[in-house]
């Protein structure tokens, strides 16, 4: 078998015993293309093993959780030193204080920091402690905010409520229809839409949910307007900085601000790809805490605030703030530079950081289809998102422009005429939650 072959039945494989052949959406090859790797067998610095063959990541990077690159020393170390000393037990672990005393030193504006395993149920509870704390049910959102029912129910009123922050026509069967108009989703981050949101509700608005940057950073004259707003009508204002937190600088995003929130959620980046998010919120902000259950067996277990506190630690010794936006930068400059050289558009977002973009123009499903496959060809992974770590150097962007040179040609050439579908194997990847390729 060759290892495209083996590659194929990998997936199919999967896609008998798991259903959508993986528990990530982003992991799906559909988004990327038919030959899209399915497993990895060892992860170092930007490179993953696959099918004995090893890629230079040029994506988010493990879905935006590594910083520091994979498999870091320091932390690898950390981990097995506190795996030796007992990952779970009876009782609970003495380093969840360190931890928190850790991340309440970042953000002083907070008072106490909760933990749990994974990005959406640390927004689920923020949002079930904000209506508990406020004695209010509804709630205002921007961003990506996890697959759980209160968050999905925004789609219950319109249909494309969460397109822009999700996937388009996301489908919500088996959430409660009892939810509908208990979530409001605000397309445009501006006080103005809050306000009309506000204004027009029927009921008090009991939280204010954000992701304040993501393709841009945030504008502080607005977010100052919002703090203000949310203060004068008793909203909870919470920043959900699962992906924006520690890209920009050491912390959430908005500490590049001088606004703060009521709380702010932390995940994927903190622990550099070890299980763990933590809720950091105000004593008035968790008030409502003992109205409401909230229990979890492995919310306490010690793995994840280990990683947690060898990340912070790592990232505060080095600081690779600065370095990420310059590899980014880079990254873009480069790619668009190329692309203007033969005439394929593209578009890329702002925040070099967390950059995502755009090649080929209305042809960019297929023509990134075609550069991605290309791409595996030649030992890397590329989608339409690139996360720098700290391992990414320049000279690993320069390899990729090398590569993907022949591809924009070839891309030019066809939108002068031609059919490329041919070499794609006549598959287009998709964003649609329900495209699953059966071979
Ligand atoms: C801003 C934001 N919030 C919440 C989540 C959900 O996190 P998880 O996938 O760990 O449940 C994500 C994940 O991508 C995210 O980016």
């Amino acid at each position: 078998m060759t290892s495209i072959e083996m590659n194929r039945s990998n997936w199919l494989r999967r896609n008998r015993v798991i259903p959508g052949s993986t528990n990530l959406f982003g992991k799906r090859r559909e988004l990327h293309c038919v030959d899209w790797p399915s497993n990895f067998t060892a992860t170092r610095g930007i490179y993953i093993k696959s099918n004995r063959k090893w890629y230079m990541d040029m994506t988010m990077c493990g879905v935006g959780c590594s910083i520091l690159g994979y498999n870091h020393k320091e932390i690898v170390q950390e981990l097995k030193r506190q795996l030796e000393r007992g990952s779970h037990c009876t009782l609970n672990s003495d380093i969840e204080i360190a931890c928190a005393e850790e991340l309440l030193a970042l953000n002083t504006w907070g008072s106490k920091a909760k933990f749990f395993r994974s990005g959406g149920e640390a927004c689920a509870a923020a949002v079930r402690i904000a209506r508990a704390s406020s004695g209010r049910t509804k709630v205002l959102v921007h961003g990506y905010h996890g697959w759980h029912d209160w968050y999905l129910s925004a789609a219950l009123s319109d249909e494309a409520a969460l397109d822009k922050f999700l996937l388009p026509n996301i489908p919500v069967d088996g959430v409660p229809k009892e939810l509908k108009g208990t979530i409001e989703a605000i397309q445009d981050l501006t006080a103005d839409n809050i306000s009309i949101a506000i204004n027009n509700s029927d009921q008090d608005i009991a939280a204010l949910v954000l992701e304040i940057g993501r393709n841009d950073m945030p504008n502080e004259a607005e977010l100052k307007k919002i703090r203000d707003m949310c203060t004068q009508r008793k909203i909870l204002l919470i920043f959900d900085e699962i992906t924006s937190g520690f890209r920009t600088n050491h912390g959430g995003m908005h500490q590049s601000t001088d606004i703060v929130p009521d709380a702010a959620l932390y995940g994927k980046t903190i622990s550099s790809g070890i299980p763990f998010s933590a809720l950091i919120g105000t004593d008035e902000y968790f008030s409502g805490i003992r109205r409401t259950f909230m229990s979890s067996v492995y919310w306490t277990e010690s793995l994840g605030p280990a990683a947690c506190i060898a990340t912070l630690r790592a990232l505060k010794r080095i600081q690779p703030y600065e370095y990420m936006r310059e590899i980014g930068s880079y990254f873009r400059e480069r790619i668009s530079e190329l692309c203007q050289e033969y005439l394929v558009s593209s578009e890329f977002s702002r925040i070099p950081s967390i950059l995502s973009f755009s090649i080929g123009g209305e042809d960019s499903s297929l023509v990134q289809t075609y550069i991605t496959e290309k791409m595996l060809s030649e030992r890397i992974l590329l989608a339409s998102r690139f996360y720098p770590t700290m391992q990414h150097k320049r000279g690993h962007v320069d390899r990729l422009v090398r590569a993907i040179e022949p591809c924009l040609k070839d891309v030019a050439a066809w939108q002068r005429g031609g059919n490329p579908l041919n070499l794609i194997g006549g598959k287009i990847r998709s964003t649609t939650y329900n495209t699953l390729w059966e071979s």
